[in-house]
């Protein structure tokens, strides 16, 4: 199996926060679509220990960049936050996934919501011409703990993309406070985003905070959405990060 990783060379590993880093690495090509993820590893201790992780650049970018979270127990993110320039990182050469677009039926707006580094793969969609060929609007939620980890602000305010921002446990200028779901049930993310959040024009993509996906997917019920299956078109697209 190992024989089929590819190998890469870290380029950059940028640190937004003490716990927030994103990093740039080249020398693996593996095709994927937006959206995508791909299992990336270290070996530690003899151990090669691999993890998902959403491809934040365009599929058409030699440079792949990954976009992480430090938790403190886990046996690889920690690892991946040391990682310095030249420094090797193994690539699976299969990736996968269905938070892509080709996956998403046509609708007037998509609603991109992510918590924490949930962001990362709609930062990847968000570089495709497909995206604004075929949505009018686009909104882009992202939901954080603190106001410094809002990152990849800049890259978002370029596009057209309506931004949204929740900060949860600190008060902050310019965002929403609490959570994503319960401000779905009571109309402060319609009226942050300035459009209607309703099954007959929108198409919803969930990513990041297992529960947020839940307790947000319930919500949207409550709007008459469902869970979106080829077979049985809907309106909701979800990843979940663990
Ligand atoms: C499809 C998919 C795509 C993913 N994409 C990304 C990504 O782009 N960026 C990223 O940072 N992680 C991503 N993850 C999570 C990632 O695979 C690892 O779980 C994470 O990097 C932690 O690895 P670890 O070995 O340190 O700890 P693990 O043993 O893997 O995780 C320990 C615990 O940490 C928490 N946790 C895991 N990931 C996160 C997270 N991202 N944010 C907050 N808490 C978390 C959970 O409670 C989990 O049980 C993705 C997971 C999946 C399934
Ligand atoms: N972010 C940090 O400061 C920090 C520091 C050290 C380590 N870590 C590690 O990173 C992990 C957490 O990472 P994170 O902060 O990126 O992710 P997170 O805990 O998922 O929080 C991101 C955002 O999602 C919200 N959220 C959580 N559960 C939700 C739900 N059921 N419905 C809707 N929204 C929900 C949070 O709100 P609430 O604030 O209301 O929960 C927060 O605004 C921890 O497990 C820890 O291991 C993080």
């Amino acid at each position: 199996m190992s024989g089929k990783w590819l190998t890469a060379r870290v380029i950059e590993n940028r640190h937004w926060t003490d716990n927030l880093f994103s990093l740039r690495v080249e020398g693996a090509r593996p095709t994927f679509q937006a959206g995508q993820f791909v299992r990336i590893a270290l070996d530690i201790d003899g151990e090669r220990v691999a993890r998902a992780f959403s491809f934040v650049n365009a599929p058409d970018d030699p440079v792949l960049e990954f976009y992480g979270v430090i938790v403190p127990q886990g046996p690889l993110s920690p690892r991946l936050a040391k990682l310095q320039a030249n420094d090797a990182l193994y690539v699976a050469p299969n990736p996968a996934g269905f938070l892509v677009l080709s996956e998403v039926p046509d609708a007037e707006t998509l609603w991109l919501v992510s918590t924490g580094t949930g962001l990362a793969p709609f930062l990847s969609i968000l570089r495709t011409e497909a995206l604004w060929r075929r949505f009018r609007n686009v909104v882009v939620i992202h939901a954080v703990r603190y106001a410094n980890e809002l990152t990849y602000r800049d890259l978002i305010q370029k596009t057209p993309a309506r931004y949204v921002t929740f900060v949860s446990r600190e008060s902050a200028p310019g965002s929403l406070s609490g959570r994503i779901p319960a401000a779905i049930a009571d109309g402060r993310l319609e009226a942050a985003a300035g459009l209607p959040l309703r099954a007959e024009t929108s198409h919803v993509m969930l990513c990041g905070n297992p529960q947020m996906l839940k307790d947000a997917a319930a919500a949207l019920a409550n709007r008459g959405m469902r869970k979106h299956r080829r077979r049985a078109p809907g309106h909701i697209t979800v990843e979940s990060f663990w």
